[in-house]
């Protein structure tokens, strides 16, 4: 370890270690968490565990000395891997301490209230994906959680798709944009990695992207949203529907019903994928 950046972040890293790190909302531990580990290409993590349940603040540093590490999204697949529900955790956990200083977007850092990562079930088969956080999101640090997380609350219940249990659920992007605009190209390239890099952690069995954002940045499929919805694609091999964002549902109730039938051509490519 000789480069001082190196040093640093090592000891910037043990020094966040020890004070533990702030809420971060991965659900419990499912009861009834895979009976086996999940096969995954991906190198063993060299990071222990951390404990999720205990929110304690962090030691400030000072901005302009937090390391700019990047964070890399890519799968290796030359080494297979069996991991368990508690490392894929720690994994994820170590990603948002990676990220939840993140001032990239200088405009979305400085309105933020809270990063808001992603939550759910870490084994989970299924993740969804939004635009970005809301007003609630942003002040609760949690995704879906205002009008239109109730909204995708009800309609995952009716096909049987409990969102604490079999859900991971995150965001293009991890900041809300002021006044809910909807984020840049630009705001959504930069924050991509971090998305990229939960996929490649969670490994989902399907995923669900809600809206054009979603599409557009997962899929880098520009198309309207009318014309793609209810469509399956592939994400690193992984089955992708799209469908409506919530919020558009809450503006235009027409778009209800297409997107009941996205739901179920979803919950029908799940039960294929997955024999639940
Ligand atoms: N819409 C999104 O895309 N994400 C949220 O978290 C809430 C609403």
């Amino acid at each position: 370890m000789n480069h001082p950046l190196e040093k640093f972040l090592s000891t910037y890293l043990n020094q966040q270690e020890e004070a533990g790190i702030p809420g971060f909302v991965l659900g419990e531990k499912p009861s009834e968490s895979r009976p086996t580990p999940i096969k995954l290409d991906l190198p063993v993590s060299t990071i222990a565990p951390i404990n999720l349940s205990q929110p304690v603040p962090v030691r400030s540093v000072p901005q302009e000395n937090r390391p700019q590490q990047p964070i890399q999204p890519s799968i290796q697949t030359n080494v297979q891997v069996e991991r368990s529900h508690d490392t894929i955790r720690a994994e994820l956990a170590d990603l948002y301490r990676r990220g939840k200083d993140c001032t990239a977007c200088s405009e979305l850092s400085r309105n933020r209230t809270k990063v808001v990562f992603g939550a759910g079930n870490a084994s989970a088969k299924i993740m969804i994906i939004g635009e970005g956080p809301g007003f609630e999101e942003d002040q609760q640090g949690v995704p879906f959680v205002g009008p239109a997380g109730q909204l995708l609350n009800k309609m995952l219940a009716a096909i049987n798709v409990d969102r604490t249990k079999d859900v991971f659920i995150s965001n293009v992007i991890k900041c809300r944009p002021p006044g809910n605009r909807t984020p840049s190209p630009e705001e959504c390239r930069t924050c991509m990695p971090i998305l990229k890099r939960q996929i490649a952690i969670i490994r989902p069995s399907i995923i669900l992207l809600l809206g054009k954002t979603a599409a557009s940045a997962v899929l880098n499929n520009t198309a309207p949203i009318n014309q793609i919805h209810g469509a399956e694609f592939t994400y690193l091999s992984i089955p992708v529907v799209v469908t409506y964002d919530p919020t558009e549902l809450l503006r235009d109730s027409s778009l209800k019903r297409p997107a009941w039938d996205d739901l179920q051509k979803f919950q029908m490519r799940y039960r294929e994928l997955t024999h639940e």
